[in-house]
């Protein structure tokens, strides 16, 4: 009995709607699952056996005559929004249905059936459990297919042969995945298998709920669990050749690097425990991403990725792209992490000067803090006495960042002496000289040779002009 997992109002007021029609109503899926881990939830699903448009807009009116309910007559649904605990909550009925697939789409046959049916249809035994709501057997579980147990056991499996579950509907395969990442749970071995088998279906699925997924499995607490199981089903190298690339480890020698796939999965699930931001975490995957382009032996050094960064910042357009990923300010802001995400590091191995803290701070600007955790994350060395002083180095970089933010305000740098005031001041046209004196005052400041205040800037136009030739105007 589950009666108290039922806090939710909407609970009892469907459960009355459904007895005073006659209907069995129950809620369903993702829910039953979410309220079984105690897990927040804010979509609530009902199936009824009979029909769910006709249930959804009677409940709809019981609470609110104006109540406005969107219904898909072609999908046989019906949702509203419903405002409880200073949360909007959605919620979606379907009459129960039996589906049947084609070979070549997502898209199902449908038919009316029973709970059972309806059950069958579903993806995996913990997504499968209902609810009853009519007040007969208010808060009783069906649980056709120990769906308790596998939640219990931290299990993901299919109710039915999971050849028929993943060819049926493939996007499946992610869902597996995904649920196995957020929850920390195993994927059962046929299931698995089944997966890896087949693996060429993921081909007929959108790559907008590809990327979804995998959103949602880079938001997980600890990613490298998807992206291992990615990898090994054979999923990652065709959703997402670039980043399976990283994986493997050369040897020339005696002389092994790092296995890159193994290093960025650190490096993300070391930046997951400090960010819940999507961009960051993607940053995180990608900081290494033109590592394998740039590979290369050296009989002195060893193994070296020169200019991976430059190499990986070029790479993210072409991954955003392919992957449907946005093409704005969320991709800039991740190509520019990638570019600049040796910087600090290389701060933190030598003597930290003041300007090369400026120089960072000025293209690294609001992003800063953001790219500092990056770098943290990074360093994954095993050699405890290297963290250790690279520990220190970036504390002494971080107190730094903030002496210098304060005195320079370099972050959001903005010219003491626009390149309007030069032409002004000469009686200039635009010309290449204002980027020379604009150019030698912002060196100036980031070198601190002035500060960053107009009128040190102002004297350093006038230097720099003289240099240039440049006459004053008589009536400045
Ligand atoms: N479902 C399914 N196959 C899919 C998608 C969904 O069988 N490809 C079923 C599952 O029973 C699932 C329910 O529909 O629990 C609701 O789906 P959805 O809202 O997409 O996912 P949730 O399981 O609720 O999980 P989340 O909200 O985290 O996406």
């Amino acid at each position: 009995m589950l009666k108290n997992c039922l806090q939710h109002p909407i609970y009892k007021i469907v459960g009355t709607v459904a007895d005073e029609m006659g209907v069995r109503a129950f809620a369903v899926g993702g829910v039953v699952r979410d309220l079984l881990l105690g897990r927040h939830a804010t979509d609530i699903d009902i199936v009824c056996v009979g029909s769910g448009i006709e249930l959804a807009t009677r409940v709809a009116h019981s609470i609110d005559p104006n109540k406005e309910v969107a219904v898909y007559k072609n999908f046989g649904t019906a949702m509203f929004h419903y405002r409880y605990n200073d949360t909007d909550w959605q919620i979606e009925f379907v009459g129960a249905r039996k589906e049947s697939y084609r070979s070549n789409s997502r898209k199902p046959i449908v038919e009316n059936g029973t709970l059972a049916d309806d059950q069958n249809r579903r993806d995996f035994t913990i997504n499968a459990m209902a609810i009853s709501l009519n007040a007969d057997t208010y808060g009783e579980l069906t649980d056709p297919f120990g769906g308790i147990a596998d939640l219990n056991n931290g299990i993901i499996r299919t109710p039915l042969d999971p050849d028929i579950t993943f060819s049926d509907d493939p996007l499946r395969m992610m869902r597996a995945i995904r649920f196995a990442s957020q929850l920390n749970f195993v994927i059962e071995n046929n299931t698995f298998d089944a997966i890896a088998k087949n693996k060429e279906r993921i081909r007929i699925v959108s790559k907008e709920r590809i990327a979804d997924e995998l959103n949602k499995i880079v938001l997980s607490p600890k990613p490298s669990v998807g992206f291992k199981m990615l990898s090994r089903s054979g999923l990652l190298s065709i959703i997402f050749p670039e980043f399976e690339a990283l994986k493997g480890v050369e040897t020339v020698g005696t002389r092994a690097h790092k296995d890159n796939f193994l290093h960025t999965l650190e490096v993300t699930d070391n930046i997951s425990q400090h960010t819940d931001d999507l961009w960051l975490r993607w940053a995180a995957l990608l900081h290494d991403i033109g590592k394998p382009a740039t590979k290369r032996y050296d009989e002195k050094i060893g193994w070296t990725f020169h200019g991976h960064e430059v190499r990986g910042a070029k790479m993210v357009k072409g991954i955003f792209r392919n992957l449907k990923l946005p093409q704005n300010e969320k991709m800039r802001y991740v190509e520019k992490l990638v570019l600049l995400h040796l910087r600090p590091i290389i701060l933190a191995e030598s003597i930290v000067t003041d300007s090369a803290v400026r120089r960072l701070l000025f293209d690294a600007g609001d992003d800063i803090d953001d790219l500092m955790l990056l770098c943290e994350a990074d360093i994954t060395s095993k050699n405890q006495q290297k963290v250790e002083r690279f520990r220190n180095n970036f504390k002494i970089v971080r107190q730094k960042l903030i002496d210098l933010e304060e005195r320079d305000r370099i972050r959001n740098f903005q010219p003491p002496v626009s390149g309007e005031d030069i032409m002004r001041t000469f009686d200039l046209p635009p010309c290449k000289e204002i980027g020379t004196i604009k150019d030698a005052i912002k060196e100036a400041i980031l070198e601190g040779i002035i500060p960053n205040e107009r009128e040190a800037a102002l004297q350093l136009m006038f230097d720099e002009a003289a240099k240039l030739g440049l006459k004053r105007t008589e009536n400045e």
